[in-house]
């Protein structure tokens, strides 16, 4: 699978010929100017939260590229009142099969509201499933058990971790998480963006490393393969 960082949470991840965008916030984020929102090309749009941090570029990317919005009830009802009717309502625990895997959402300990103050149901993560690449993408999330009933369900090639601490797990926290999902494969996200969550990037990989887990920080703009 093909992944490209846009800063902070958000991932364009190439699956099975689909282009998923997660959790877009990039033209309010200082660290991510280079990005301009209108050349990035997706089918669909995974929301773990209505949190700005997370969701602020998604009404306009939904609408330029008409891509199908994955999110929590709450977050459907919020993007069908901003425009964007293209969605498909989920809640954490159950699945769907899409043309591009099955998504199934899992618990984030975290909360959620939307920007303009109403009320954003449950933060979600997601596991996308299609054989080939399966992975989580954890959104924001505290470590939390819940985590260990995923390796129950697919084996993960890759996971999505916040490691920034503050918001969320920082990177010991998520060193566990990797143990508790039985996945040796980490990209790590919701660090630096902002004051609070800023981390030392030796630091950080020195600890994985220890701990015999491969993560990756990636830079803003980066395009990987996993
Ligand atoms: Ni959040
Ligand atoms: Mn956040």
């Amino acid at each position: 699978m093909q992944v490209t960082y846009y800063g902070h949470s958000c991932f364009l991840v190439e699956t099975n010929c689909k282009k998923l965008l997660f959790d877009p916030f990039i033209s309010f984020n200082e660290l991510a100017k280079e990005i301009d929102i209108n050349s990035i090309e997706c089918d669909y749009i995974l929301q773990s939260h209505g949190h700005a941090d997370h969701i602020a570029d998604a009404v306009a990317i939904a609408q330029r590229t008409n891509a199908k919005v994955i999110c929590n009830w709450e977050i459907h009802e919020w993007f069908n009142k901003n425009g964007v009717a293209n969605t498909h309502p989920m809640n954490t625990g159950g699945k769907w099969q899409f043309d591009f895997g099955t998504v199934k959402c899992v618990v984030a300990q975290h909360s959620s509201s939307l920007p303009d103050g109403s009320y954003g149901g449950n933060p979600m993560g997601f596991v996308v499933m299609n054989g080939e690449d399966n992975f989580y993408y954890a959104g924001d999330t505290a470590l939390t058990l819940d985590m260990q009933l995923i390796p129950n369900w697919c084996n993960l090639k890759t996971a999505f971790l916040p490691i920034g601490d503050n918001f969320t797990m920082d990177a010991t926290d998520a060193i566990t998480a990797s143990q508790f999902i039985a996945c040796n494969n980490i990209v790590a996200m919701h660090f630096d963006t902002f004051g609070f969550i800023k981390v030392n990037h030796e630091q950080v990989v020195e600890q994985f490393d220890k701990a015999g887990v491969q993560v990756k920080l990636a830079s803003v703009g980066e395009t990987f393969t996993i």
